[in-house]
């Protein structure tokens, strides 16, 4: 068994402090503002038919605004598949790039709109689509599992595309099958993954600005003030601070385990969009953001996606009323994306009906 990581660190910095500086971050709205932005896109979504279509880490309104107008709010798996399978014409995705392309590719006879073209992911800018190709090409025997954060081109490059909800699972039915793997782009993911599964596998060495900084010697501190919390973590963080996690997982896997366990606070290490879903899904409970780095974070606000921050409602409105910020995919290299995006969707539906004891 081996695991071994591929330096592109320092392409990856610049270009992350490079997007950092061109997140324009949306004005605050007064109350009367915010009513009478909602009540403008409700009409506009009807009107284009079409539908919203949100991540947990966008700002509450929008959540909100997707609840209210019979759109949805979950992860990037199930975005992925309400989009495609929605009778509108029109996706509007909350989120960031990568998951307007998915819809886009999934989706090819839709119109897939986003509030802003420039929410990216530092997992996405770490993994240029020429570099992983040759990186792929020197290590021909393995099968290729990307993290759906990554662009079209790399997706186009992959055997499987995967995210967090299922990545564990996968990894496991190719270790069964004897494969070896490249895995791209988190290299925190890949070595839980391969933790877990015993895997034999290549990581290349991408990180979530956001979920990098949290911090093991903060969280126990915290854990110390609050002896009863349980510690939910998204795979994105650092094994030190997975090593203290009692529940590991996606952002879905996150809110069932604050709603199915008994405790009643808990330390959340994963980005603080989701505590809209949490408090509304377990009102009784209380939710604490996990320690980050504080001043010294590279992240502009810590423990919350400045990509993820830019999708506002004034920007929502205008890319309604105007159709602009349209996302597309160069058709070729969306068939190839389809690919192993499709084998990712036919898995989980048949792993899902494997937990369910129906397969
Ligand atoms: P999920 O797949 O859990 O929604 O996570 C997406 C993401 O960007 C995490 O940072
Ligand atoms: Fe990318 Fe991290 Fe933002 Fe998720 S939270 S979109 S992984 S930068």
């Amino acid at each position: 068994m081996s695991s071994d990581t591929v330096n592109t660190l320092a392409a990856d910095t610049r270009l992350v402090r490079e997007h950092l500086a061109a997140v324009s971050l949306p004005e605050a709205m007064d109350a009367a503002q915010i009513a009478d932005y909602k009540t403008r896109i409700k009409a506009l979504l009807k009107e284009k038919d079409a539908v919203l279509v949100a991540h947990y880490y966008t700002d509450a309104l929008l959540q909100e605004l997707a609840e209210e107008s019979g759109g949805f709010i979950s992860d990037s798996l199930e975005m992925a598949r309400f989009g495609r399978d929605a009778a509108a014409s029109t996706l509007v995705v909350a989120g960031v790039r990568f998951m307007g392309e998915t819809a886009c590719i999934l989706s090819p006879d839709k119109t897939v709109l986003m509030p802003t073209l420039d929410a990216t992911c530092s997992l996405d800018l770490a993994c240029p689509a020429e570099d992983f190709d040759a990186f792929c090409a020197a290590h021909p025997d393995r099968e290729v599992v990307v993290y759906a954060n990554t662009s079209a081109a790399v997706k186009a490059r992959a055997d499987w595309v995967v995210t967090s909800s299922i990545a564990v699972d996968v990894v496991e039915h190719l270790a069964a099958q004897g494969k070896k793997i490249i895995w791209a782009p988190d290299r925190h993911l890949g070595a839980y993954i391969q933790k877990r599964t015993g895997a034999d596998m290549l990581l290349w060495d991408g990180a979530c600005i956001v979920h990098e900084e949290f911090k093991a010697r903060g969280l126990l501190d915290l854990k110390a003030l609050h002896p009863e919390a349980a510690v939910l973590a998204h795979p994105e963080s650092p094994d030190a601070v997975l090593e203290i996690a009692d529940v590991i997982g996606s952002t879905t896997q996150i809110i069932q385990a604050a709603i199915t366990l008994p405790n009643d606070t808990f330390i959340v290490a994963t980005d603080k969009g989701i505590f809209y879903k949490l408090q509304q899904l377990a009102p009784h409970k209380q939710f604490l953001v996990a320690p980050t780095a504080g001043d010294d974070a590279t992240c502009r606000s810590c423990a919350h996606c400045p990509w993820m921050a830019m999708n506002s409602l004034d920007r929502l409105y205008n890319t309604l009323l105007h159709g602009s910020n349209r996302v597309t995919v160069d058709r070729a290299l969306a068939e190839r994306a389809m690919v192993p995006l499709q084998r990712m969707l036919d898995f989980s539906a048949q792993h899902k009906l494997k937990v369910a004891g129906k397969a």
